[in-house]
């Protein structure tokens, strides 16, 4: 019998290459996206069951934002293309652009929610990426949502999403975004991580000079600001 080699019984030495967690490929078969353990969701991965038992339940289909997202869907054509971005796990929010007929591609940063997205909305794209250096599917779209994301990133970070916003839309494109209408700095409520609104003003300006005009401001039940705005033909 050939005497087996010493070398097989040595534990490899520790590797520092930090191995993907899991890896997900989107509904649209497009390419495979890998998860690394560093938090690219500010917070809400850590506390996605939580979430997930709450606004993200499936009995909780009237959430706030609901009826202020449906009335906007109702404005798009049907059939038209609309990326949500920080999408969650699709309820209540994108599942509302489903229902109005809208042809939805997902974009969430945590991937516990990424896979409840593909639970609850089976067959709709959804992609696992940051929106800081996403690829946004690799094309332009013909409305653009982030309900409750933008004030989650640092100030700079908002501003090169701005600047993304443009670019990933369609001219004539439709925007809808929310963040409180003050300039602002707080902890958010479910992951203690410092929260920062730019407020109405600047807003208005940075989109402006990407060429996005906001065409009318609003508020919901829980006092999220909207701002409804168009990108220059
Ligand atoms: C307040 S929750 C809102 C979720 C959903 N839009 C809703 O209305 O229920 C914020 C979401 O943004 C996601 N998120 C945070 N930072 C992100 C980033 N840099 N890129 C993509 N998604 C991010 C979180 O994972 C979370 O799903």
């Amino acid at each position: 019998m050939a005497k087996s080699n010493p070398s097989v019984l040595t534990p490899p030495a520790r590797s520092r290459t930090r191995w993907p967690i899991s890896s997900i490929v989107d509904a649209a078969g497009l390419a495979p996206c890998y998860h690394q353990q560093v938090d690219r969701s500010n917070g809400y991965e850590a506390v996605a069951n939580e979430f997930l038992a709450g606004r993200g339940s499936r009995a909780r289909t009237v959430g706030i934002g609901v009826k202020e997202v449906r009335k906007w869907a109702k404005t798009l054509p049907r059939g038209c293309s609309v990326i949500d971005l920080g999408c969650g796990p699709g309820i209540p929010i994108t599942a509302v652009l489903v229902e109005e007929g809208l042809q939805v591609f997902g974009l969430d940063a945590s991937p516990s929610f990424v896979a409840a997205f593909q639970r609850n909305l089976p067959g709709t794209p959804i992609a696992c990426e940051s929106v800081l250096d996403s690829r946004f599917f690799d094309r332009t779209f013909d409305a653009l949502l982030a309900w409750g994301l933008i004030f989650l990133l640092k100030a700079e970070e908002q501003h090169r999403l701005i600047q993304r916003f443009a670019q990933v839309l369609a001219p004539g494109g439709r925007l809808l975004i929310t963040s409180p209408a003050k300039p602002a700095v707080w902890n958010d409520a479910m992951t203690g991580l410092e929260s920062t609104s730019l407020g109405a003003t600047q807003y208005k300006e940075l989109l402006a000079a990407v060429g996005l005009s906001i065409v009318e401001e609003y508020e919901d039940e829980g006092e999220n600001h909207y701002f409804d705005g168009v990108k220059q033909k």
